[in-house]
């Protein structure tokens, strides 16, 4: 079997080629992802896209594990890291333990993420000395969009700078093997890049980041409404609809199935 892109080696490029990497939540796209990416997030951001959630709060730790596993057997060459959800690690160490072990028990997934600087610290070593990889999660965390007062681009005042700059230094320091910058205004995410010895993976960040993810669904086209970070870079919404209304109306006219598609 080949063997998958490890921790380690994610880790080792930072200021190198560029990281690729994608979400996917299941077997069929994550194999194909697979086929061009470092590393493939199943996010929590399935709740919103697949499941029709408002936000990522409400995602469970099972629907996590499900989608996991299929992106795992989908693949076998990126390495699959598998979000943490809302109010399954930051209680304490040994909660967050707990639930990553059974994470990648069950999905056999190679680490987990999970949202938080300087606050999650203490939690990331925890986890790290114990045998289980984490990325962390800063700048815009979803998690936490009720404290923030929505999705908000961070970095925009100056003074708020430090903080961030911490978090990053925080969570290196920690042991996170590398580190998403989420929605922080570009200098910032830049400068951070500059200031840690563990790759960043920017979403709404910065060129200059050690590697780049997006949701695949949203530069896939499959949604109507997309943030300015989003490049599209397919149009599978359309294409969708177009087959969708052409099975209707061949149905309705009795032109599907036609004498290729029946048995005689
Ligand atoms: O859940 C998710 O898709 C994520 C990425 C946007 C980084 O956390
Ligand atoms: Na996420």
């Amino acid at each position: 079997p080949i063997r998958r892109t490890t921790v380690p080696q994610i880790a080792s490029r930072k200021g190198g080629v560029p990281i690729v990497s994608l979400t996917s939540y299941h077997a069929h796209t994550a194999a194909i992802v697979d086929k061009y990416a470092d590393f493939i997030l199943v996010g929590d951001s399935l709740g919103m896209v697949m499941h029709g959630m408002d936000s990522t709060i409400g995602v469970p730790l099972d629907l996590m594990i499900m989608h996991g596993k299929a992106v795992v057997k989908g693949t076998n060459k990126a390495l699959i890291v598998v979000d943490m959800p809302f109010g399954t690690y930051e209680e304490s160490p040994a909660i967050a333990f707990r639930n990553a072990a059974q994470i990648m028990k069950e999905t056999g997934c190679g680490a987990v993420k999970l949202e938080g600087g300087a606050r999650m610290a203490e939690t990331i070593t925890f986890l790290v000395e114990r045998g289980i990889p984490v990325m962390a999660h800063i700048g815009l965390t979803p998690q936490s969009s009720h404290v923030m007062g929505g999705f908000k681009t961070q970095g925009r005042e100056e003074e708020s700078w430090a903080a961030h700059e911490a978090d990053a230094k925080a969570v290196s320091e920690a042991g996170a093997f590398s580190v998403v910058l989420e929605g922080m205004v570009e200098p910032l995410a830049a400068k951070i890049t500059k200031q840690i010895d563990i790759p960043t993976i920017g979403i709404g960040a910065s060129s200059e980041c050690d590697g780049q993810i997006l949701v695949l669904e949203d530069m896939l086209g499959l949604n109507e409404w997309t943030p300015k970070f989003v490049k599209v870079y397919g149009d599978l919404g359309p294409a969708i609809e177009r087959a969708v209304q052409q099975y209707a109306d061949e149905v309705k006219d009795r032109s599907f199935p036609s004498e290729d598609e029946v048995y005689r």
